[in-house]
């Protein structure tokens, strides 16, 4: 445990879609739930708790799904923060379930706008702020996808329209038939493989949700560089791969998730670690090999 400790996230702003505006620093609510990403969580008070404790830390875009529990994380939501004064709750749909660590591509028109419907009823809105498409199906033509898509933001069931695991040419594809708000993709410090996307991004004002955010693989070996930053700034190495991330981008909306306040307020101190720029451009460095 690092003895840099949280009071409230001061990572800045970004605007979901131009009008939701959101604190940069997220919360990734897959970890809420049972192992396997499956069931209850074992503690569900602390669950609660943690969930509970993000407005306090100025935390308030919160990332879930249908499928995680499934169901189980988009409830918990529901009992710890309806009706979600300030908060913004982002959820998916797009991948079906059928047993502990299955996930299962599922882009049937038909299927989507249940799970929309579902996540609607669950969390208890009129209207999903911003809704991801959590992977395009390759068994089902992108445009039937799209357009079930653009037809439910027409309806007013969703407002912003999100998308995850993309490539740059998916994201052009798919905005010939809505504006695309969002984009959640794997990137941390050891795993810069969508960096062609957040330049993407970047470019076009998309907010780039970067999920697995504390990784830092290799880099934070005993010994390593990374570790001796951290320990400058008083902090532990995922603090630092946070406080990276953040200045990496203005569009970065990274979502660290857990189950425990304590790894909340942890996370929530390292998005305020304020990297000097040749510490950024080292680690910057380091993590392109
Ligand atoms: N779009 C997609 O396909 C996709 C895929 C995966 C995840 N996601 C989203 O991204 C979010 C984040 O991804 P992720 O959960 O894979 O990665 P992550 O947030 O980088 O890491 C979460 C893991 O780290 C632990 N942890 C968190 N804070 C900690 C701390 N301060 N000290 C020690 N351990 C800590 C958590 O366990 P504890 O509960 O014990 O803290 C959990 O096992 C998810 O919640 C979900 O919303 C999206």
């Amino acid at each position: 445990m690092s003895t840099t400790t949280a009071t409230k996230s001061h990572a800045g702003v970004f605007s979901i879609g131009g009008d939701i505006p959101v604190n940069r620093l997220g919360f990734g609510a897959m970890r809420i739930t049972g192992k396997g990403i499956w069931g209850e969580p074992d503690d569900k008070e602390e669950s609660l708790r943690t969930l509970r404790k993000l407005p306090e830390l100025g935390v308030n875009f919160i990332d879930t799904a249908d499928s995680y529990g499934p169901e189980v994380s988009e409830r918990l939501i529901h009992e710890a923060l309806h009706p979600y004064r300030g908060l913004t709750i982002a959820t998916k749909a797009g991948l079906a379930r059928t047993g502990p660590d299955v996930w299962i591509p599922l882009g049937r028109p038909e299927y989507l706008r249940q799970e929309v419907l579902l996540s609607i009823r669950r969390l208890g809105v009129e209207r999903l702020d911003l809704w991801q498409l959590h992977r395009i199906d390759p068994k089902v033509p992108q445009k039937e996808q799209f357009e079930a898509i653009a037809a439910m933001q027409k309806e007013g069931l969703i407002r912003h329209v999100g998308l995850s695991e993309v490539k740059v040419s998916e994201i052009e594809a798919a905005q010939k038939f809505f504006k695309v708000a969002t984009v959640q993709n794997l990137y941390n410090l050891a795993n810069r493989s969508s960096e062609d996307v957040l330049n993407f991004c970047e470019k076009h004002t998309i907010g780039f949700i970067p999920w697995f955010p504390l990784a830092a693989g290799d880099l934070a070996k005993p010994g390593s560089r990374l570790e001796a930053i951290a320990k400058k700034h008083n902090a532990v190495p995922s603090q630092i791969a946070l406080a990276w991330l953040l200045k990496r981008s203005p569009v970065m909306l990274p979502i660290p998730g857990t189950s425990k306040v304590k790894h909340l307020e942890e996370n929530v101190a390292g998005a305020n670690i304020k990297l000097s720029d040749a510490e950024f451009a080292e680690l910057s460095e380091l993590s392109k090999k």
